[in-house]
C-alpha cells in the first residue's frame, strides 16, 4: 500500500465476518451517564461475571509518511464492551492509527492486536471481527440505501439466504427502513453516515470502529448517530473504538478517551478523571470541561497550521464535512 490517500482503499470493506450468529460475551447495558467505569473497574469482570478482554491492543507503534512521522509510539488498550474515544488535533496521527488497527495500513514498527490476532500475521481473522466506518465517505450516491449495504453484505460474505434480511435489519437499525429504496445521493448529511453505520455493521462486527461520524452533522443529527451507535451496542455488546473532534460527544458517551498529540498518547482516563486532575492541577475552583483538557494537552497553538495540523488535514476535514452536510 503506498503512502498516498486512497480515499477508494478506506471505503473498502474491511471485515468479512462469516459468523454471523456469534455471540456476543461481554453485553453491557446502554450508556453508563454517572455511572461510567472507571479505568480500575474495567479491569474487573464484566456484567456476566467473565473477565474482560483487550479489544485492541497497540504498543510502540510507529508510522511515517516518507520522511513525515504520524504515530510516533503510540500505546493503546481497549477493553471489551467500553466505548473509547481517540481524541487529539488535526494531524495527531488519528486516523493513521486507526488505518493500522483496520489492516488498511502496515505496521512498520510496533505491535497491534485484535481481541489477541496480530494485525500483521493474522490479518483475515482481525478483518472478520471489526466494522469500520471510515472518515472519508465511503456511501456509493448513485445507489440506493439497501443496495449500499447489500453490496457490503455480499462482500462480507453474508450467507445469500441471509442476505435481504440481513440487509433490512441493518437499515432498521439505524432508522433508515423507510428510505431504503431511495438513492443514498438524496439523504441528508445524518442519513449518510447512518447508511455507513449500517454497512459497517452488517457483519456484526465485535469492534466497530468510526473515524468522526458525526463530522459536519447538525446537533440533532448528530444525535441520531449516536442513539443508533449505543442502541446496537447495548443490544450486541460490541466494543466501540472512536475519533471525534466533539468533546461534547466524548464526554457523553466514551467511557475512556485518550489524547493525542502528534502521534502519541498525551493523557488517558475517563472524562470525569481527566477534568478532575486538571481542576486539581488548576486548583483555582473552576470546573474544566474535557474541552479545557484538550487544549491543555494540545497546546495554546490550536490554530496555528504549524503546530496544530497541517494545511493537508485540514483540507481533508473540510472536504469531508462539506461532503456530508
Ligand atoms: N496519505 C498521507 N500521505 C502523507 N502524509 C499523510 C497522509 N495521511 C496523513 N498524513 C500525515 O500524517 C499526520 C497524521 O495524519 P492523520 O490523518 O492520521 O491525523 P488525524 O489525527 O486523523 O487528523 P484529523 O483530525 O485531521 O483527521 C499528519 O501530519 C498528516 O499530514
Ligand atoms: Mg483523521
Amino acid at each position: 500500500m503506498s503512502d498516498d490517500d486512497q480515499p477508494q482503499q478506506d471505503a473498502t470493506p474491511v471485515t468479512d465476518p462469516r459468523d454471523g450468529d456469534r455471540p456476543h460475551e461481554n453485553a453491557l447495558t446502554g450508556p453508563r451517564d454517572g455511572d461510567r467505569p472507571g479505568e480500575d473497574t474495567l479491569k474487573d469482570p464484566g456484567p456476566d461475571g467473565r473477565s474482560r478482554e483487550e479489544a485492541v491492543t497497540v504498543t510502540g507503534l510507529r508510522y511515517a509518511f516518507g520522511s513525515s512521522t504520524a504515530v510516533d509510539g503510540l500505546d493503546l488498550t481497549v477493553t471489551s464492551g467500553e466505548v473509547f474515544g481517540l481524541l487529539g488535533p488535526n494531524g495527531a496521527g488519528k486516523t493513521t492509527a486507526i488505518r493500522c488497527v483496520t489492516t488498511l495500513l502496515p505496521v512498520p514498527a510496533g505491535m497491534v492486536k485484535v481481541f489477541g490476532h496480530d494485525v500483521t500475521t493474522d490479518r483475515m481473522a482481525v478483518r472478520r471481527l471489526l466494522g469500520y466506518v471510515p472518515q472519508q465517505l465511503s456511501a456509493d450516491a448513485g445507489l440506493t440505501g439497501r443496495e449500499n449495504v447489500a453490496l457490503f453484505a455480499r462482500v462480507f460474505d453474508v450467507p445469500r439466504r441471509e442476505r435481504a434480511a440481513r440487509v433490512a435489519q441493518a437499515l432498521e437499525a439505524v432508522g433508515l427502513a423507510e428510505v431504503a429504496d431511495r438513492m443514498a445521493g438524496t439523504y441528508s448529511g445524518g442519513m449518510v453516515r447512518r447508511l455507513e453505520l449500517a454497512q459497517a455493521l452488517i457483519s456484526s462486527p465485535r469492534l466497530l470502529i468510526l473515524d468522526e461520524p458525526t463530522i459536519g452533522l447538525d446537533p440533532i443529527a448528530r444525535t441520531g448517530v449516536w442513539d443508533h451507535i449505543m442502541a446496537v451496542r447495548a443490544a450486541s455488546g460490541m466494543t466501540v473504538l472512536v475519533t471525534t473532534h466533539y468533546m461534547d460527544e466524548a464526554d457523553q458517551y466514551c467511557d475512556r478517551v485518550a489524547l493525542m498529540h502528534q502521534g502519541r498518547v498525551r493523557a488517558l482516563g475517563t472524562p470525569r478523571r481527566l477534568t478532575d486532575d486538571l481542576r486539581a492541577r488548576r486548583g483555582d475552583g473552576t470546573s474544566p470541561t474535557l474541552e479545557d483538557v484538550f487544549r491543555d494537552v494540545a497546546g495554546s497553538g490550536l490554530d496555528d497550521l504549524d503546530k496544530g495540523g497541517e494545511f493537508r488535514d485540514v483540507r481533508r476535514t473540510r472536504r469531508t464535512a462539506a461532503r456530508v452536510g
